[in-house]
């Protein structure tokens, strides 16, 4: 059972963010994942240009870390999204990857994978950016099982119940990967988007022929 956790925080080890992120990863690790760490602030993950270039090819037409990260992301069952709230959002690094996705979500590439998102913040928004992480992956098809955020101002205790929960969090999703636990409600939002997704790649047939053609070899058209 593999793992993965990306951090959005561009404060690398000091940051509070990376701290839950880490935290998830040892609740998998006692529950027998193997797990990975990924700072995207230490990557070059470029903005999308909006030029389409990876629906019609299946590659972007930046050169840079994303497609490493994608194939990280592919070869896990479970995906952890961390980050820090910028201005009651996600940070611009944790955007700039989310968006580079957009390619994975129409192909409904993690179909099958369970993940959990985390945040921090000194106050406002920790609610609203974990469930905006958690719909991220539910886009990418994968079945969500929980967050944890925590408003931590300036006391530097304040992360240590967050810690503990995150720890559960990853224990959680230990679990719900060995078990493929259901989530019935969830299904249906998956499959929902699922269709949507399928709708949108028939009618792009000509312009994005490498969507066409994944969806097609796995029988999905
Ligand atoms: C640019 C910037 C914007 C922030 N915006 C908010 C905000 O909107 N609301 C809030 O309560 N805290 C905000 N914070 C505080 C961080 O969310 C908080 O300190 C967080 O724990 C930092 O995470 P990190 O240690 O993982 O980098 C902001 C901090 C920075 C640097």
């Amino acid at each position: 059972m593999k793992v993965i956790g990306i951090c959005g925080s561009p404060r690398g080890e000091a940051s509070r963010t990376t701290r839950l992120v880490r935290a998830v990863l040892r609740g998998a690790e006692g529950q027998g994942a193997e797990t990975a760490f990924v700072d995207v602030a230490a990557l070059t993950i470029l903005p999308c240009t909006g030029c389409e270039t990876c629906y019609a090819t299946g590659a972007c037409i930046h050169g840079d870390d994303m497609a490493a990260l994608q194939e990280a992301m592919v070869s896990a069952d479970g995906i952890v999204l961390g980050s820090p709230v910028y201005i009651d959002q996600v940070t611009a690094q944790m955007k700039a990857f989310i968006d580079r996705t957009a390619d994975a979500i129409h192909c409904q590439l993690l179909t099958g994978r369970y993940g959990c998102s985390v945040a921090t913040t000194w106050e406002s928004g920790g609610n609203e950016v974990v469930e905006y992480l958690n719909h991220v992956l539910r886009w990418l098809g994968v079945v969500t099982v929980g967050d944890t955020w925590a408003a931590l101002g300036e006391d530097p205790g304040a992360i240590l119940p967050a810690e503990k929960a995150a720890v559960t969090l990853g224990e959680t999703l230990a679990e719900a990967i060995r078990t493929r636990r259901k989530y019935p409600g969830q299904e249906e939002e998956i499959a929902e988007n699922w269709r949507a997704f399928r709708e949108i790649v028939r009618n792009h047939r000509a312009a994005w022929p490498h969507e066409y053609a994944f969806w097609e070899e796995r029988g999905w058209l």
